[in-house]
């Protein structure tokens, strides 16, 4: 039996519970034993919820049991969950989780933890949502150079710019429809100010320059002064409005930017809708590759959590993720957006 505890049951975590639930037979399978969720930390009580009986409200009950072989964080922002996940991997359980702000902060010391126990830190979710992109990066495009990482990496503002083009709708409303179906960070202002976008493309920068990339080192620019006008004019010039991140790497250097962009029918991330992410990879002899898919909402997040987990517990006693360095890398063209 693999026990697992899941930090949190809101959007993701309600999610992980459900494809677990729903997925048990062939995830067990995949596995080689069954997997259960044993704890579910949470501020709230969820009555009426069978999850109920699993609820636990103090992070001791799920450290001290040695039973919890991996802890699912699924909380959101620094802290506690920085302090959470620490100590889980400093008490051997390995972490599975979909927080790209952890990630991008604290993602080098964390792996460097998980190495040295044998365990290990993945965090497929925190970039794209359900798309495979980090365990692509990890394993199958090793033997490349990565030399460019260009994709819209956040659903929300990508939701919100294409009904704005398509259907002239204005942006206040578009947030609200967003936050509404879950696709939100709890303050949307990571969102559309491109944090979000920026701390994701930081965190493909660091994997794929084996060096800590600081996000706040990134040029970073949202969409809070796009207007529907701006857009009726992108269509006038056969353009469409998309928030880009992108990381060009030149040997050592490095450069990285989150923006708006005006983009061709062309482009190949022209055609990229809603609530969807797509992620341009060129490789030095792989030469171009694109992932394509649901970059945020309850069920795909969920998926890509889940899989890791089942990755995890694949590997109990097996560091399978390639680290990147604490030292950190010196951006080309430094950022000077205020976070
Ligand atoms: P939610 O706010 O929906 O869920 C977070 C849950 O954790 C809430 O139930 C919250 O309780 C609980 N929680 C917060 N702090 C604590 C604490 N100290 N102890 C116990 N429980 C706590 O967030 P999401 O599920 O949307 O996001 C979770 C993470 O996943 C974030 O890092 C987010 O960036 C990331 N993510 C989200 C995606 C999405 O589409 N939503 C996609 C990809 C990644 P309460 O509500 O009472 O505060
Ligand atoms: N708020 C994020 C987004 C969630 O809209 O892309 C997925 O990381």
């Amino acid at each position: 039996m693999v026990n697992i505890a899941v930090l949190g049951y809101g959007t993701v975590g309600s999610g992980v519970v459900e494809v677990i639930d729903t997925n048990g037979a062939g995830i067990n399978q995949r596995i080689g034993e069954k997997l259960q969720v044993k704890y579910v930390l949470d501020l709230k009580d969820f009555p009426g919820d069978p999850v109920q009986e699993k609820i636990v409200h103090d992070f001791e009950t799920i450290i001290q049991d040695e039973e919890i072989n991996i802890v699912v964080e699924v909380m959101g922002g620094i802290e506690p969950a920085y302090t959470f996940v620490k100590r889980s991997l400093l008490a051997g359980k390995s972490v599975a989780t979909s927080n790209k702000a952890l990630v991008a902060k604290h993602g080098a010391e964390l792996l460097s933890i998980a190495k040295e126990k044998n365990i290990n830190f993945l965090f497929e979710a925190s970039v794209g949502g359900g798309i495979p992109i980090i365990r692509p990066l990890n394993s199958s495009l090793t033997a490349d150079e990565i030399e460019e990482i260009t994709g819209i990496l956040n659903g929300t503002t990508n939701y919100m710019l294409t009904k704005m083009f398509y259907e002239g709708a204005d942006y206040d409303t578009v947030l609200k429809e967003a936050q509404a179906n879950g696709y939100a960070e709890r303050n949307p202002e990571a969102d559309v100010e491109g944090y979000d976008a920026c701390r994701k493309i930081a965190i493909l920068s660091s994997l794929i320059s084996g060096n800590q990339v600081d996000f706040e080192d990134i040029y970073c620019e949202g969409i809070t002064k796009i207007t529907t006008e701006d857009m009726k004019y992108a269509k006038t010039m056969g353009t469409t409005i998309k928030l880009l991140a992108s990381s060009k790497r030149d040997g050592s250097r490095l450069h990285a930017i989150v923006a708006p962009c005006m983009l061709y029918p062309e482009h190949p991330l022209y055609n990229v809708n809603g609530v969807f992410n797509a992620i341009f990879v060129h490789g030095n002899v792989l030469g171009d590759a694109m992932f394509y898919g649901s970059g945020a909402g309850k069920l795909p997040t969920a998926s890509a959590v889940v899989a890791d987990v089942v990755d995890a517990a694949k590997h109990l006693n097996r560091n399978i993720m390639t680290m990147w360095k604490q030292e950190k890398l010196t951006l080309e063209d430094k950022g000077d957006a205020k976070r």
